[in-house]
């Protein structure tokens, strides 16, 4: 690069001053974009070139690109005020039609006022970089790739935090190989990452370790560990600085005499010392050369977390919460709040003072912290603001001048200090954590990126900033937040809000110490056996803040707001500790797509004392995609904007409707279930056994059109079984099968000819099946004769009419199973108990709305055998639908919301806060 950095800067300074009120892209955005590539020593001529033509797909004639730099970056640039979103889509389709060879790496879209940098290989929300053209003189890095002369392919590559915490599971395999104690690793690596970190971001002079280990040590590593430990006892040794006494040893060498004391615990207390071997030396060394410096604090720690597990390492880039979701924690529970009130402070000091006494005020424990990253951004966003009251407090009126002062580092700090300026500290951040390791990591995230805020405070007033040594520490208790008494790690009057992203267990995978910890926190409640793990922390969290106005938020499995866990969280803990719920996220998708792994459904639920007038809910039409955001009268815990009832088991239905019955349950080690290819052979040798021979209806059977059968014997004569000696085969196999079982139940259940529970309706039925996609709009539901046997992945309702099935067929219905249903990974999980038996049916239809509703069931069962090669699964996949059966559909939706007296609802929440409101006046109604 021909020019440097200070260079680039200041003329960058004299760019934003030229074009501070720049307004219209015609007259201004081409002159703009080649002063800045000037500034960065490029002309724009010779990198690319402006109204680049290109051909949009879909779109007629030929579209202009602002500028284009083949293999580069894109410009789109907009006049002031309008939407860079609406730009950033554009500049996209204006990607996707260059050819893969010149596709660039970056897009810019700007209107004067901002300017944002698209990476296209970064990852996550590091992806997109925004800044005020005012803060272009401290963000000129953000554009560092207009003076890079190396062109790169458009070629996914590793993230810089990925690639960082890659070297160090190779440094941790390394020492882990050379013997060293596994019990001393963590800590070791956590002072490593400590340096590499300071030697980048202005601890240490500019690689001064790098340099000391580089230039002292012998090349086959001998030595490279008594290196480290000298390293370490100089930081943890007191060097004059802040009062201390200066208690180093002369004759030092230099570099070593340039390292702070760093304090805080950090350096403190023995541990092994690394006996080097060339692998380590040069592991160290290639740690050494990524520039630190651009490592997020936040995405890092969750990765450097996973370096000590194996097994998620080749993974790495799937084990961080993204800031993405983290900030949807944060922004709910006080950040949105904050910058509403920044904003409306403006320059007003008093008001300024104000809100900056509130963000002092605000301290938060995270009960289950790990690497610390939700307390890291909490912290970063806090200071964030800090810093932005402090820029106005001691700011000038005018923008201009204050633009220009500030990037000159000219704002007058008064008779305050730059060290004692800041009113915000890590000691307002509390944590708890089961594992040693992460807890390590979150002191250390939290120190790093305090460190980082106080270098920002610094260029508001020009001046470098550091704090050491480290005399502020954050509380992060190793201990088991289900044991411990949240009192003793911060004293409830301290703090303001409790957030996290405590874990999620579903009670087949908590080990019995979990299951304890689970049963203790719940009281011991009769039916605590099916909560999530996570509902501990809530129930911890409600009873610790009892008295207060404290705040909390968790990211949650959804399950916690589905099904029964609702009724027993709810219900029977946190209404009657008279929680509220103040903002929630409904159900979206937190994965990591690129890794292939499992995603996990979660919610967010921020709770309290305090009811919220207008709380609010976040919605998610897209579980993949971005939020909408709904004022809400009041958010009930099944995440709807209803009353706060609560929907509990129920064994027969609340309305005058035919009972729904589990299906029948062989119990018989599969020898009373045929395939077609079984029932053939199986009557071929036994013609006589075809009356005894039915469909087999199992969910799998009816959604594929797969075709099972069952020896169904329940009106079987002895003497005729006696005659059928295949039929015979196969109940002594059943009988083989039971006499082993486990239970006893089975064991001593005397019919080996029967099925083990016999449900099977006596009346022609309506097929559910248990379990079903969460892509479907409509579940499909079957209407079958009693002949046919319905297997335990099913239910019926025996005696039903074609009304009864148009009503549950409906989006009435369907609506209130998706708000009310448990959830089997993200698959629907229908509950007779919970969904029909308390779905609040119409109360009193006309036989002419009843009869509407018949027929337009009739016409989806006429619909469906038109595609008499289809599946169930393929007509009601929302992508391959056919617009007749749609139709249909929606004809019968209509037809039965009129049987409830209404013409149809805005949207899914409106429906549903009208059948919640049917099911409370229902049980208020009747007998529950
Ligand atoms: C889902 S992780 C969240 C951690 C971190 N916020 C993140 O996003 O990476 C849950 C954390 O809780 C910790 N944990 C599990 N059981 C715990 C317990 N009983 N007490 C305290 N922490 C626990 C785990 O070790 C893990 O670090």
């Amino acid at each position: 690069m021909a020019v440097s950095w200070s260079n680039i800067q200041t003329e960058v300074e004299k760019a934003v001053l030229k074009y501070l009120d720049a307004k219209d892209e015609d007259r201004d955005a081409k002159s703009f974009w080649k002063d800045v590539m000037t500034c960065y020593g490029v002309e724009a001529r010779s990198v690319g070139a402006f109204e680049e033509r290109v051909k949009v797909y879909g779109r007629s004639g030929v579209a202009k690109i602002d500028y284009f730099a083949p293999r580069k970056f894109l410009i789109e640039h907009k006049s002031r005020g309008k939407d860079l979103d609406d730009a950033y889509r554009q500049a996209l389709d204006y990607f996707d039609a260059l050819s893969d060879d010149i596709k660039p790496q970056y897009i810019i879209v700007s209107d004067f006022a901002r300017i944002r940098v698209y990476d296209l290989l970064a990852k996550g929300e590091e992806k997109m970089t925004e800044f005020a053209l005012e803060d272009f003189p401290q963000r000129i890095r953000s554009l560092a790739f207009f003076a890079e002369e190396e062109v790169r392919e458009y070629k996914p590559e590793e993230h810089i935090d990925v690639r960082a915490v890659r070297v160090i599971g190779k440094l941790h395999d390394a020492l882990k190989v050379s013997n060293y104690k596994p019990e001393h690793l963590p800590r070791l690596l956590t002072r490593l990452v400590f340096c590499f970190f300071a030697d980048d971001i202005g601890i240490f002079e500019k690689n001064a370790m790098r340099r000391y280990l580089e230039e002292h040590t012998k090349s086959d590593g001998g030595d490279i560990g008594n290196k480290l430990s000298n390293i370490f006892d100089v930081l943890d040794t007191p060097d004059g600085t802040a009062g201390s006494e200066n208690v180093r040893q002369a004759g030092m060498d230099d570099t070593l005499k340039s390292l702070p004391w760093v304090n805080g615990g950090m350096f403190a207390g023995h541990i092994d010392v690394v006996f080097g071997t060339k692998e380590i030396r040069d592991m160290l060394l290639k740690c050494m050369e990524f520039d630190w410096a651009y490592v997020s604090p936040a995405i890092f720690g969750s990765m450097f977390q996973s370096v000590m597990n194996e097994k998620e390492r080749h993974d790495l880039g799937a084990h961080y919460t993204s800031e993405t979701n983290i900030l949807k924690v944060i922004n709910g529970l006080f950040l949105e709040e904050l910058k509403a009130e920044l904003e409306v402070a403006a320059t007003n000091k008093e008001r300024l003072n104000a809100l900056w006494d509130k963000i002092a005020a605000i301290t938060l424990l995270d009960p289950a912290c790990g690497c610390g990253n939700f307390l890291v951004v909490a912290y970063r966003e806090l200071r964030a603001i800090e810093n932005e009251i402090i820029r106005r407090i001691h700011g000038r009126e005018d923008k201009r001048s204050a633009a220009h002062a500030a990037s000159h580092g000219r704002l007058d700090l008064g008779d305050v200090k730059l060290e004692t300026i800041s009113r915000l500290s890590v000691e307002r951040m509390y944590g708890i954590e089961i594992d040693s390791f992460p807890a390590e990591i979150a002191k250390l995230s939290l120190w790093l990126i305090d460190h980082k805020m106080n270098m920002e405070l610094g260029k508001i007033f020009g001046k470098p900033f550091k704090k050491l040594p480290l005399t502020e520490a954050p509380h992060i208790v190793q201990g088991n937040a289900l044991r411990l008494d949240w009192e003793s790690v911060v004293p409830k009057n301290k703090l303001t809000h409790i957030l996290g992203n405590p874990p999620f267990l579903g009670h087949h995978l908590q080990s019995h110490e979990q299951k304890e910890e689970l049963e203790n926190t719940l009281h011991n409640l009769p039916s605590v056996g099916v909560m999530d793990y996570v509902s501990a922390w809530y129930v911890k969290a409600a009873e610790y803040i009892q008295g207060t106005q404290i705040r909390c938020a968790f990211v949650s499995t959804n399950s916690i707001s589905q099904g029964e866990q609702v009724g027993i969280l709810w219900g029977d803990l946190l209404f009657p500790l008279g929680m509220k719920i103040q903002f929630a996220h409904r159900t979206f998708r937190w994965s990591n797509e690129a890794t292939g792994k499992a995603a996990v459904y979660c919610v967010i639920i921020g709770f309290g004392l305090e009811s919220k007038k207008r709380p609010v809910l976040y919605e998610y039409a897209d579980i993949r995609g971005d939020a909408r955001e709904v004022f809400a009268k009041n958010i009930n815990p099944y995440l709807v904007d209803a009353a706060d009832v609560i929907v509990r088991n129920r064994r027969v239905p609340m309305c005058d409707v035919p009972a729904m019955q589990y299906g029948s349950k062989p119990t018989d080690g599969g020898n009373l279930i045929l395939s077609d290819e079984e029932k053939g052979d199986l009557l071929r040798k036994e013609p006589a056994a075809e009356k005894y021979v039915r469909r087999f209806l199992g969910a799998d059977d009816f959604l594929n059109s797969e075709k099972r059968w069952c020896i169904w014997l329940v009106d079987a004569k002895p003497d005729e079984l006696r005659r059928l000696p295949e039929i015979m085969r196969h109940v002594e196999l059943v009988r083989v099968f039971r006499s082993i079982s486990k239970a006893a139940a089975t064991r001593d259940y005397p019919h080996p000819t029967l099925f083990r529970q016999i449900t099977q309706p006596d009346k022609d039925f309506i097929l559910v099946p248990r379990h079903s996609s969460e892509n479907r709009r409509y579940i499909p539901f079957g209407l079958f004769s009693q002949d046919n046997i319905v297997a335990d992945s099913c239910m019926a309702v025996g005696g039903a009419t074609l009304y009864h099935f148009g009503v549950l067929e409906s989006e009435m219905h369907m609506s209130w199973m998706r708000a009310v249903c448990g959830r089997l990974e993200s698959r629907y999980r229908y509950s007779k108990d919970i969904v029909y038996n308390n779905f609040p049916w119409p109360e009193t239809p006309t036989e002419a709305q009843k009869k509407a509703v018949a027929d337009a069931a009739q016409e989806v069962l006429d619909v469906r055998k038109k595609y008499p090669t289809a599946t169930l699964a393929d007509l009601y996949d929302p992508n391959t639908m056919p617009t007749d059966l749609l139709k249909a559909h929606k004809t019968l939706d209509k037809a039965v919301d009129v049987c409830y007296g209404i013409k149809g609802f805005k949207g899914e929440p409106e429906r549903l806060e009208f059948l919640f409101e049917q099911y409370k006046e229902l049980t208020i109604t009747k007998v529950v």
